[in-house]
This record gives C-alpha cells, sequence and structure tokens, in this order.
C-alpha cells in the first residue's frame, strides 16, 4: 500500500521533467544515486522561432514522453514494478507542458498503485548538486540562475531556505537570450553567448554593474539596452567583444554578490544551479573566489546545470521523505513559487 512505504536508501523513484523544452524521465535510488537519466531536447523545434513557443513545446512532450519514460526504465535495467513512486514538475512552467508530465506521473502512480510527488522545479535544481556530492554542508549560499529566474538562496537545511535576493526584472539567462538574439549568435542565447565570448576581449566595452554594491537583488534589464545602444552606436563593433564584454558584467555582479552573501550568512560554500550554471565564466569565478575565501564552490556538471529529470527524482525523494505523498487532487500550477522562511 502506498501510505505505507518507507523512505529510504532503497527508494526508487521515477522523475519526469516537461516544464518547458526538456522532456526527461530519470529513476533515482535513495535521493543520490542516478540510475538511468533521459532528457529529450526540443531546441531543434524551436530555432526558427527564436524561442520557446508553448504550443509546440506540449505538442512535443505529448510525441515523446512515452518513450523517454519508457527508455529511462529500459536502460535503468529494473523492472517497472520496483518503481517505489513517480516525481513530477508541477510548477514552475508553462501550463500546456506541464499537464503532459503531471497527467503522465499521475496515470502512472495510480497504475501502479505508487505515491505521486509534485515536485517544484527550482526546489530541483537545487537538488542538482547533492546528485553529484552528496558531503555538501549547510548551511549552503545556492546561486540558482536559470531562464526565468535568478535568486541567492540561503540554504539552511534540507527543504529550509532563505531568499536573500533576486532580480527586480529580466533573469540572467533571459538577458543572455535577449543579447544573443539582438546579436543574431543564435539559439539558445546563453551557450551561443558562451562560445562567442570566447574568441572576445572581455574588457573591450566596460558595460554598466547594476546595484554591484547594493544589497543582493540584481538587475540585468539596463545591461541589456546598454548593449543594444552601444551597438547601435558602434555597428562595427565585434560580436565576439560584445558577447565577453556583456557576460563579463553578468558574471561579476553575480559572483560579486554571492561571494559577500555566503560571507554574511557563514556559508560552507557555494553552490550553482540552473541553466547559466553552464556558463564556462561564472564557473571560473565562482571557483576562484570560494578558493581565495577558503570555501567550497560545488558547479554541478553541466547536463546536471540544464532541466533533467534526475534531479527532479532527488527532490522527489527528499518531499517524500518529509512531506508524505502529494494529494492526486494538486494540479500543474504554472507560477508556483518555492517557500522561504523569514
Ligand atoms: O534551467 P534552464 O535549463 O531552464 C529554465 O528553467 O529556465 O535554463 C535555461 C537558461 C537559458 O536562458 C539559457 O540561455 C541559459 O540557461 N544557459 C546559459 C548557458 N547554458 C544555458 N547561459 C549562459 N551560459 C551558458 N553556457
Ligand atoms: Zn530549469
Amino acid at each position: 500500500m502506498t501510505s505505507e512505504l518507507s523512505v529510504d536508501d532503497s527508494t526508487l523513484v521515477l522523475g519526469i521533467e516537461t516544464s518547458c523544452d526538456e522532456t526527461a524521465a530519470a529513476l533515482v535510488m535513495g535521493g543520490l544515486d542516478v540510475v538511468s537519466s533521459v532528457v529529450s531536447t526540443q531546441i531543434e523545434l524551436h530555432a526558427d522561432f527564436g524561442g520557446v513557443v508553448p504550443e509546440i513545446a506540449s505538442r512535443a512532450h505529448l510525441e515523446v514522453l512515452n518513450p523517454v519514460v519508457a527508455r529511462a526504465i529500459v536502460e535503468s535495467g529494473v523492472e517497472a514494478e520496483r518503481i517505489d513512486a513517480v516525481a513530477c514538475t508541477v510548477g514552475p512552467g508553462l501550463i500546456g507542458a506541464l499537464l503532459v508530465g503531471v497527467s503522465a506521473a499521475k496515470s502512472l502512480a495510480l497504475a501502479w498503485d505508487v505515491p505521486f510527488i509534485g515536485v517544484n522545479h527550482m526546489e530541483a535544481h537545487l537538488y542538482s548538486s547533492f546528485l553529484e556530492d552528496p558531503s555538501l554542508e549547510f548551511p549552503l549560499l545556492v546561486m540558482l540562475v536559470s531562464g526565468g529566474h535568478t535568486m541567492l538562496i540561503e540554504m539552511q537545511d534540507h527543504g529550509c531556505y532563505r531568499l536573500v535576493g533576486q532580480t527586480i526584472d529580466d533573469a540572467a539567462g533571459e538577458a543572455f537570450d535577449k543579447v544573443a538574439r539582438f546579436l543574431d549568435l543564435g539559439y539558445p542565447g546563453g551557450p551561443a553567448i558562451d562560445e562567442a565570448a570566447l574568441r572576445g576581449d572581455p574588457e573591450a566595452i566596460r558595460f554598466p554593474r547594476a546595484m554591484l554594491n547594493d544589497g543582493y537583488n540584481f538587475s540585468f534589464s539596463g545591461l541589456k539596452t546598454s548593449v543594444m545602444n552601444y551597438v547601435r552606436k558602434h555597428p562595427d563593433v565585434s560580436s565576439d567583444d560584445v558577447a565577453a564584454s556583456f557576460q563579463a558584467a553578468v558574471v561579476d555582479v553575480l559572483v560579486t554578490k554571492a561571494r559577500r552573501a555566503a560571507a554574511e550568512i557563514g556559508a560552507t560554500g557555494i553552490v550553482l544551479g540552473g541553466g547559466v550554471a553552464a556558463n564556462s565564466l561564472l564557473r571560473e569565478e565562482t571557483l576562484g573566489a570560494c578558493g581565495e575565501d577558503g570555501i567550497q564552490g560545488f558547479l554541478p556538471s553541466r547536463s546536471m546545470c540544464t532541466d533533467n529529470a534526475a534531479m527532479i527524482a532527488a527532490a522527489g525523494w527528499h518531499r517524500l521523505r518529509s512531506d508524505g505523498p502529494t494529494p492526486l487532487n494538486v494540479g500543474a500550477i504554472p507560477n508556483l513559487r518555492l517557500s522561504f522562511i523569514d
């Protein structure tokens, strides 16, 4: 019976992720051991449009979710009957895309008579680091930087978060995507700028570092406007130099604030999470800063930074242990937020 499940190191959770443009399924044991992880990306489907088209995303999830789940089970080498619970992103994300995963996860949980666990996608990004380094010790300063969020979070314990700072306008990933589109560098923008920046001079243009010495919040929309104004005034400027200088400005603000926050809360280390955590300069500068400050710098592997279902299964395992199964009347919640303590 589902209500009698004891959650321990052998509890096997199937994770499902369909909140945006990746369809993913993974099997994770004990919240730590990734037994299989399959990610099917829709990048090519959206590339011509320069961004994610919600309707196309939902249809693509519908087409590939069943095969992706089947592959995750086959690659794990375990029988489906061995699965103890099904975890799925319930938000935040695109409503149509979320609904595909949530409906599938609930159906599987019902069919197998196992618990359903609704997972907050942002909380799952926090857990991607624990999958690769379970020895991380609290309190931690987590920098969550994705296409929709930019947050500094004090993680005091499992499930216990305090919001230290966040963006007051564009998310860091959104700024990367918008600037890349403006420079015609391709889609998705973050990796395109990362690559162009390798060829450019980060000191070629001194773009503004908004709110650098002012609290822990961020603002990136002025930086984006400043890049556009500069390029309009200097049409012959090298795109590589603009990309490198823009990236340097974003990373400078992110790392300066994360470092200051980590010192203030006495964090044992800084952990990166979210798609922008795949950025080469951000990774290098974070490690450098942590080395200088004598704290741990933890960078999940690039495939673990971007959306995947292993992090959903891991976060689901922790939620199941702390809160038990999620009622089946909980649906997709597009604007779901993380719960913070004061
Ligand atoms: O976490 P994620 O996969 O999806 C969301 O939950 O938003 O993050 C996607 C974001 C996009 O804005 C993408 O451009 C950015 O992460 N990104 C990067 C890099 N790789 C992905 N940004 C900067 N440098 C990268 N290498
Ligand atoms: Zn994400």
